[in-house]
C-alpha cells in the first residue's frame, strides 16, 4: 500500500508535483497570502469599535483557539494529499468534494473583484504623487476616477481609467503564476514581503510622529473592558480572525499541498499566525496616528474622521495626505504597500483555481494559468471597471464574506472534525514532523470551539441580513448581486463536483494515503533534501 501511493499522489500526470524550495519560501507565501488588504484597512477599524485596547483580549482568544488550531488543520490537509481542496477532500470521502469545489467558486469570486481594488490602489499612486483629487477625495474617487452611476442598477458604461490598470495587475499576477511555485509564488513573495515591511515600517514611523497621533492611539487603544462581555465583539474577533488569517478559502490547503513530507507543520503555522497579527496590530498603529492628526487639523473628535474599508484608503487617506507635509511621497509609499499587499493574497487566492484544475485534469501549468486564471481575469475585467462597479463589489464582498467564506469554513471543520472524524488522524500526522506537539486542546478548539462561534457567527448575521438591508440597498439588488453569488458558488461547487473528471495518471481516485509518519518509517532518514525542510 505505502508504496503504489507514494507515486500518483504526487505524480497526478506523471510529472512529479512542484515543491517550495524552502520552509522560508512557504512561510512567505503563507504571509504574503494573510497579510491582504483586510489587515490594513479592517483591523484598525474593527479593533476601534468593539472595544479599542480591550479588543486585544478577545483577539488574541480567537487567534489561539480558531485562528492557529485552523490553520494547523489547512497546512495538514494540504501536506497530506498532496493535492488542493477539491482532489484532498475528495480522497477523505467522495461527497466531500462539493466541499473543496464551493471554496474554488468561492476564490473565483474573490479574485475578480480583489483585483480591481489593486487596480485603483495602482492609479493612486500616480494620484498621491501630485494629489489630483484636489479638495475632495470623495467627489474624485466615485465621481472623476471611477465615473460610478448615482445609484445601483444596470451597467451603462465602461470606465477606462480602471481597465487598463486592471488588465495590468491581471498580467503580472498571471506570468508569476506561470512560472510556478519555487520561480514565481516563492520568488515574487521573497522579493514583496522584505518591501512591504520596509514600505510600511517607514509609514507607521511617519505616522506616529505626526501632530495629534497620540490622540488617534489614545482612541484605539483606549480600553472599554465592558465591551468583552458583549457578544457582538467576540464575533468580531474572530470574523477578523478568519477573515485575515485567509482560512476557509482553501488556499492554505493549496499552499501547503506544495511542502514536502517532513516539513514542520505546527511551527510553521505558529510563526504565520503571530507575523500576520503583528502586521495587523502595526497597521492600526499606524492608521489611528494618521486619523488622530487629521483629526486634530480639523479640530474633531477622532471618531468623526475614523472609517474603514475603501472609504479609509481612498478618502480619508487622501484627506491626510493632502494636508501633511511632504504628504505625496507619503501617499505613494501608502498606495505602493496596498498594491503589494493586495498583489500577494491575489496570487494565492487565483492560485487556489488554477491548481484545483490542474489536480483533477492533470492539465500543464501554462495552460492552466491561462486558461482558468485568464477565465477569471476576463470576468474581472468585464464587469468592473464598470460605471456599477463599486456596488457590484461591495454587495458580492459581503455576501461572499460572510455566506461563502465563514459558511464553508463551518461546514469544513464539522465535516473534518464530526462526520469524517478525522483529526486524530490529522493530528499524529502534524505531530509527525512538527516541533510543537498538538495536545487535546487542538481537537478540542476546532471540535468545540470553531463550530460554535461560527454557527453563532453566522445566525447573528442572516439575522442582520433580514434585519435591514446591506448598505440600505434594494431587495432586488441585493437578490441579484448579493444572495445570487453566494448561492450560485455553492451550487457551482455542486455542478463541478458531479463531474466526472478524467482521473489523470488514472490514479487519483480512492488512493490510499501514507500519513508522514508511515512515511517517516519507510524512509531513510538521512534522505537528501530532507533536512532542509524543517
Ligand atoms: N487575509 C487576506 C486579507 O487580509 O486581505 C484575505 C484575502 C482576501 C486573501 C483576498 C486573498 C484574497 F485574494
Amino acid at each position: 500500500m505505502a508504496n503504489m501511493a507514494q507515486q500518483p499522489a504526487d505524480h497526478p500526470a506523471g510529472q512529479p508535483r512542484e515543491q517550495w524550495s524552502t520552509r522560508t519560501g512557504f512561510l512567505l507565501a503563507a504571509i504574503g497570502s494573510a497579510v491582504g488588504l483586510g489587515n490594513i484597512w479592517r483591523f484598525p477599524a474593527v479593533a476601534y469599535e468593539n472595544g479599542g485596547g480591550a479588543f486585544l483580549v478577545p483577539y488574541l482568544i480567537a487567534l489561539l483557539t480558531a485562528g492557529i488550531p485552523l490553520l494547523i488543520m489547512e497546512y495538514t490537509i494540504g501536506r497530506r494529499y498532496r493535492t488542493s481542496p477539491p482532489a484532498a477532500l475528495r480522497q477523505m470521502a467522495r461527497p466531500a468534494e462539493v466541499l473543496g469545489w464551493w471554496q474554488v467558486a468561492i476564490c473565483f469570486v474573490i479574485a475578480t473583484y480583489y483585483a480591481v481594488i489593486i487596480a485603483w490602489a495602482v492609479r493612486y499612486v500616480g494620484f498621491a504623487a501630485d494629489q489630483a483629487w484636489g479638495d475632495d477625495p470623495e467627489g474624485f474617487l466615485f465621481g472623476t476616477f471611477l465615473e460610478a452611476a448615482d445609484e445601483p442598477g444596470f451597467v451603462s458604461g465602461y470606465v477606462s481609467g480602471v481597465v487598463w490598470p486592471l488588465i495590468a495587475v491581471w498580467i503580472v499576477v498571471l506570468v508569476i503564476l506561470a512560472f510556478g511555485i519555487r520561480r514565481g509564488i516563492e520568488k515574487a513573495n521573497k522579493l514583496f514581503i522584505p518591501l512591504l515591511v520596509v514600505f510600511f515600517g517607514a509609514l507607521v514611523i511617519r505616522a506616529v510622529t505626526l501632530d495629534g497621533a497620540a490622540q488617534g492611539l489614545n482612541a484605539l487603544f483606549s480600553p472599554d473592558w465592558s465591551e468583552l462581555s458583549n457578544g457582538s465583539v467576540w464575533v468580531a474577533a474572530y470574523g477578523q480572525i478568519f477573515f485575515s488569517l485567509s482560512i476557509g478559502f482553501g488556499i492554505m490547503v493549496t499552499y501547503a499541498s506544495y511542502l514536502r513530507r517532513r516539513a514542520d507543520l505546527t511551527g510553521s503555522a505558529l510563526v504565520a499566525g503571530f507575523a500576520n497579527s503583528s502586521f495587523e496590530i502595526l497597521a492600526g498603529i499606524g492608521v489611528f496616528a494618521a486619523l488622530g492628526f487629521t483629526a486634530q487639523s480639523a479640530g474633531v473628535p477622532v471618531d468623526e474622521v475614523a472609517t474603514a474599508g475603501l472609504g479609509l484608503a481612498f478618502v480619508a487617506f487622501p484627506t491626510i495626505i493632502s494636508e501633511m507635509w511632504a504628504g505625496g511621497l507619503f501617499g505613494v509609499v501608502f498606495f505602493v504597500s496596498l498594491v503589494i499587499a493586495g498583489l500577494s493574497s491575489l496570487i494565492s487566492i487565483v492560485q487556489v483555481v488554477v491548481s484545483a484544475v490542474q489536480d483533477r485534469t492533470g492539465m500543464h501549468r501554462i495552460p492552466a494559468v491561462f486558461g482558468v486564471g485568464g477565465a477569471v481575469a476576463i470576468v474581472s475585467i468585464l464587469l468592473f471597471p464598470t460605471d456599477e462597479g463599486v456596488y457590484f463589489l461591495d454587495a458580492s464582498d459581503h455576501f461572499i464574506n460572510q455566506y461563502g467564506i465563514a459558511l464553508a469554513a463551518l461546514v469544513g471543520v464539522v465535516v473534518v472534525a464530526w462526520v469524517l472524524r478525522k483529526l486524530p488522524e490529522l493530528q499524529r500526522d502534524a505531530d509527525a514532523t512538527s516541533a510543537v506537539r498538538l495536545g487535546h486542546w487542538w481537537r478540542i478548539c476546532l471540535g468545540l470551539i470553531t463550530p460554535l462561534v461560527l454557527g453563532w457567527m453566522m445566525i447573528d448575521s442572516l439575522r442582520k441580513e433580514f434585519d435591514e438591508n446591506y448598505a440600505g440597498y434594494s431587495t432586488d439588488f441585493l437578490l441579484a448581486v448579493g444572495w445570487s453569488v453566494a448561492i450560485g458558488a455553492l451550487l457551482v461547487g455542486v455542478v463541478l463536483s458531479l463531474i466526472p473528471w478524467k482521473a489523470a495518471g488514472g490514479g487519483l481516485i480512492d488512493l490510499d494515503m501514507e500519513t508522514a509518519e508511515e512515511y517517516e518509517s519507510h524512509h531513510h532518514k538521512d534522505d537528501p533534501g530532507g533536512k532542509e525542510d524543517r
